[in-house]
């Protein structure tokens, strides 16, 4: 059955990419894209493709309403995404949400507004499969290697600090450490930052370059020996197959979803 698609935030560098891929699947549609900035532009100055033309919205309830897509597919930014998460939830249609810098009480009510509308949320800090797979490694490491240290990198136009992908990978280290290792009461930070941010005992360290597009190292050491796992996402498309799953897999959940790998297991 073909799955009609909305994309909020069509404009921008990972919506476009998300409208594209849509586009080309055989079993999904792309009905809808919305941004601020979409005045006076069509579809198929985005996708390249002039079948089924349509011009951009300005607004998501307008788009909703005269599209009337199934799932909406979200790469906006931190201050935009839960209103239109809101507004999606509340027209029951499935939510599939890129978009990282949610609050934990926004994504709890999110959740509880889906469940009350017979539909799902998913949130997903980090759609590339290998980064998946670097968290899932990094905790199974975690259990043996309590030391680590998370550096993410990515390109300078991000906007939030640090990535939703390094706060999840920092959480599922402590979850999976049997203890934390102590910290060096005497430590002397001469430049504050230093040590980098702080979750839940992993430190965490943000650089932002240009030419860089995603990219994250989890670094563990033990006694002799260091382990380092590390995830590159070289260009926007190693997203796409995540977002691909998740759109396919949505309609099958109800309430809140976390992390892609709820449908890749
Ligand atoms: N989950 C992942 O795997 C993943 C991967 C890459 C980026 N991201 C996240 O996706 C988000 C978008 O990243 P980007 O690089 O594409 O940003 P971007 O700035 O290039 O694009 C954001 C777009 O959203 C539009 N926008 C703003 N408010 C809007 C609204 N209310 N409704 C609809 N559109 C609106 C902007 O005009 C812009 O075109 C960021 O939060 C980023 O961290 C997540």
């Amino acid at each position: 059955m073909t799955i009609r698609v909305l994309v909020t935030g069509a404009l921008g560098k990972m919506g476009r990419e998300v409208a594209k891929t849509v586009e080309n699947e055989p079993d999904m549609v792309l009905a809808g894209m919305v941004d601020p900035r979409g005045e006076g532009v069509k579809k198929s100055e985005v996708t390249g493709s002039e079948e089924n033309d349509f011009a951009l919205d300005t607004e998501l309830t307008a788009a909703i309403e005269k599209h009337q897509p199934q799932v909406m597919v979200d790469f906006t930014n931190p201050k935009a995404v839960f209103q239109n998460a809101q507004t999606a939830l509340q027209h029951k249609i499935y939510c599939v949400i890129g978009t990282t810098g949610l609050a934990e009480d926004e994504i709890a009510q999110l959740g509880k507004l889906a469940e009350e509308n017979g539909v799902s949320v998913a949130v997903i800090p980090n759609f590339a499969i290998g980064a998946v797979l670097m968290m899932q490694f990094a905790a199974r490491a975690a259990r043996f290697m309590p030391q680590a240290e998370v550096i993410e990198l990515h390109h300078d136009q991000k906007m939030d600090s640090p990535s939703g992908t390094a706060v999840t990978t920092a959480k599922m280290i402590a979850a999976a450490r049997k203890a934390q290792p102590a910290a060096r009461a005497d430590e002397i930070i001469k430049l504050a930052g230093a040590r980098g941010a702080e979750q839940e005992g992993v430190h965490i360290h943000s650089v932002r370059l240009q030419g860089l597009v995603a990219h994250q190292e989890v670094i563990f050491g033990g006694l002799g020996q260091g382990l380092t796992i590390r995830h590159d996402s070289y260009d926007r498309v190693s997203f796409m197959p995540g977002v691909v799953m998740a759109v396919k897999a949505i309609q099958q959940h109800r309430g809140l979803v976390r992390g892609l790998e709820t449908f890749m297991d």
